[in-house]
């Protein structure tokens, strides 16, 4: 009897114990990939369907039956955009969404400091986590091609090395939080004008070696979780579902674990996404295209089309399996990784001190004739500010990486705050651009309208102007469309609003024209030599105006560089130069393919190839104090494939003030069974230097600094012979150089 009760005791124990066992798939002491094929075996059909594609504008269905949360993501790339309607592009109207602008891309790229890129990713991403998203649609690395693309303000300019460092550690951060980033726009998406038109027809060599690298390394190094299509086409064929770019490159050649999200609207074929690597499909209207209609989610390509094709018996499991895989990958990294403590935070003085250092470094010092920079405010008495710029909230506006902040401090605002009540600071309009402000439903709240003539306007400037001790016209873009702005590239080269005459009329009355250009493109400068000082100032953000004043007075030594070529005119460009922009329309009107027929000549590559001189050279950017750089040394000039090189020079400080150097190392061929460009970025590192502190810059190369990409070998060659090793401060300021052979 006391066996007997003692069995059923024990078996009523066993049970309850296997009642509060977790299953596999919620059991986070388990392999991920086990509970991944736990949870996958425990969902219907119709539950696979619901997770591969949207329910709303910017999230997908979990499997609410098993636990699983609904997946949620934002734009993304320089703050966490504001909530929309479930199902309508209108405000959301949520009164906790305000966030934090960081600088845009071309700014963090322009610091060339890899941990300025840690420090985005990271503050991004506590914002994101604070406001519940799993995944922000960022960062962009497609190349500035041309000047013309409305959207390279989003991106980090024309080098693939410099791109690929400054993208990995952003990734990293970021995913560090609990955050999936969503790198895009998967691949060749430089243009915006017909975007979901364009078939781009590109050479092997220039693919792998300019359009690939910064995407492979998010890939590869950064182990980006989420990777999104671009709305052009590839060879024919949508880059959303394109299987030499998603099956081949990115999934068999990269091994990327994550999830392919196609671009909103940029699927176009329910049987392409099927087998050609897209895993989740987000659109902006809601049957998938970007043409308004009353379906709803279900009609999207990988929703009920799909679902009756499997019960057709036209398609298994198999292909729908390996998607939902990655999409609950993509959950146990995000919405189901339980380790993740912190909440986050929004709109923390942290992240406004990360956003204002980032603006800080990125910012340029173009030209500086005469030292007229730094405004020393102990001297100077009256400084006359110009221009819409100053005054105009830049962080609403172009396209979706429009955001709502909780602040933003504008330029004029900046500069009052650092000059002080000693200083006379006036401000006079100069020009009427953009007097909008709204985006999306989001308001600036600014009224710019001005309804005097603009020869009114220009004569009021060149009054204040002749008397003041600096003038300070800031000027460029701003993010409304045909400028920077996304859906449409820039029509023209130069700057809108006649502000070239204005300019113009003002540097005839004064000496000391400072000229600060707010954009994220290159513009034509014909007045060049007729101001003293040009600074790039990008789009900053939440902290412009703060890093804008501290960098003109001087509180901050500049030391951004440019990540682009800033040319004198479109006819300097290789695309525009050859005819290769925006490309050619079919006869059907439906596809315009765009040949790029410079190859792996964008950017510095081309002006150096054609001794075309730019009107400042990529990595190009000055400073308030001097440096000098030493002879370069090569720690060995003869080297076999498996060896690596270590370059050093030494940099010192040789002026008065604290500053920061970018040492840029760039490989040249000498002699190759292919074309080369004359020289490529292959090192950087930027240096912090103390006056009269000298400081050796040691950087690493090996094989892969020489290596071309070899279209008849499909692979990446290091041809033997001589090569030489450059160093400087910019693309066109060399210093010295060393020779080294490959046995
Ligand atoms: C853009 C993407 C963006 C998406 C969602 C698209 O139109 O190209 O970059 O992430 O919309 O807003």
């Amino acid at each position: 009897m006391k066996k007997v009760l003692f069995s059923i005791l024990l078996a009523a124990f066993v049970l309850t114990l296997a009642a509060q066992t977790l299953p596999i798939y919620l059991d986070d002491t388990r392999p991920v990939e086990q509970r991944i094929e736990d949870a996958l075996s425990r969902m219907t059909l119709e539950e696979k369907i619901a997770v591969i594609h949207a329910q709303s504008k910017f999230s997908s269905a979990g499997v609410k039956r098993l636990g699983l949360p609904d997946f949620w993501t934002d734009d993304g790339p320089h703050g966490v955009r504001p909530d929309v309607f479930w199902d309508e592009w209108e405000q959301a109207g949520q009164t906790n969404d305000s966030c934090v602008a960081f600088p845009a891309l071309t700014c963090l790229a322009a610091t060339w400091n890899p941990e300025m890129s840690y420090i985005y990713g990271k503050n991004l991403g506590e914002e994101a986590r604070y406001r519940g998203k799993h995944m922000i649609l960022g960062p962009g690395v497609n190349i500035y091609r041309t000047p013309l693309n409305g959207r390279n303000f989003e991106y980090m300019g024309e080098d693939p090395y410099l791109a690929s460092r400054m993208v990995v550690p952003y990734i990293q951060a970021m995913q560090n939080e609990g955050v999936a980033a969503c790198v895009k726009h998967y691949a060749l998406n430089n243009d915006e004008e017909y975007r979901h038109q364009v078939n781009v027809i590109v050479s092997d060599r220039a693919l792998h070696e300019i359009y690939l690298p910064a995407f492979k390394a998010a890939v590869v190094e950064g182990k980006a979780w989420a990777i999104m299509g671009g709305y052009n086409l590839y060879k024919n064929q949508h880059n959303c579902h394109n299987k030499i770019l998603l099956n081949n490159i990115l999934k068999k050649d990269w091994a990327f674990d994550g999830v392919v999200v196609s671009d909103w609207g940029g699927t176009h074929d329910t049987e392409e996404a099927i087998t050609n690597g897209l895993d989740m499909e987000f659109g902006t209207w809601t049957n998938g295209l970007t043409m308004g209609t009353s379906n709803a989610y279900d009609n999207y390509y990988l929703a009920m089309p799909y679902k009756k094709l499997i019960k057709e018996g036209k398609y298994t499991t198999k292909e729908l399996d390996e998607k939902v895989r990655r999409v609950l990958r993509l959950y146990y990294r995000t919405s189901m990784d339980f380790s993740h403590k912190n909440h986050g935070f929004l709109c923390s003085e942290a992240h406004y001190e990360a956003a204002r250092r980032i603006a800080e470094e990125g910012i340029v010092l173009l030209q500086n004739t005469g030292n007229l920079l730094p405004i020393d405010r102990n001297k100077v008495k009256r400084v006359v500010v110009v221009g819409e710029n100053a005054i105009k909230m830049m962080t609403v506006g172009g396209g979706s990486s429009s955001l709502k902040v909780q602040r933003e401090v504008s330029p004029l605002e900046g500069i009052r705050t650092i000059l002080g009540e000693k200083v006379q600071v006036e401000y006079v309009r100069g020009y009427v651009g953009d007097v909008t402000g709204e985006y999306n439903g989001v308001s600036t709240g600014q009224n710019l309208v001005d309804e005097r003539k603009p020869e009114m306007l220009t004569a009021e400037a060149v009054e204040k102007a002749r008397t003041a001790d600096y003038v300070i016209f800031f000027g460029g873009l701003n993010k409304s469309d045909y400028q920077d702005c996304e859906g449409h590239d820039r029509k023209y080269y130069e700057l809108p609003y006649d502000q070239d005459r204005v300019l113009e009329a003002i540097a005839k009355v004064n000496k000391n024209v400072v000229y600060v250009n707010i954009s994220g493109n290159g513009v034509a400068m014909p007045w060049k030599d007729k101001v003293a000082a040009i600074v790039q100032g990008w789009f900053l953000g939440s902290e412009a105006g703060h890093a804008l004043a501290s960098v003109l007075v001087g509180d901050a030594n500049p030391s951004g560089k440019l990540p682009f070529t800033w040319y004198a005119g479109l006819k300097d460009v290789g695309a525009h130069a050859l005819d290769a922009y925006p490309g050619v329309w079919r006869d059907n009107e439906k596809i315009i393919d765009e040949e790029y027929k410079e190859g792996i000549y964008v950017g510095y590559r081309w002006t150096e190839k054609n001794k075309i001189r730019p009107l400042f050279a990529f990595g190009h950017g000055l400073s308030y104090t001097t440096f000098k750089l030493g002879k370069v040394i090569a720690d060995r000039t003869e080297i076999s494939a498996s060896d690596n090189i270590t370059v050093s020079v030494d940099v010192t400080n040789v002026g008065s003030r604290a500053g920061a150097e970018v040492i840029q190392l760039y490989v040249s061929d000498k002699k190759a069974s292919v074309d080369r460009p004359l020289k490529e970025l292959k090192g950087f590192k930027k240096v912090f230097l103390q006056p009269g502190e000298t400081k050796t810059v040691s950087i690493v190369i090996d094989k892969d600094a020489l290596s071309f990409y070899d279209e008849v070998a499909k692979a990446w060659k290091a041809e033997a012979g001589d090569f030489e090793l450059l160093v400087g401060n910019s693309s066109d300021n060399i210093t010295s150089r060393v020779k080294v052979t490959l046995k």
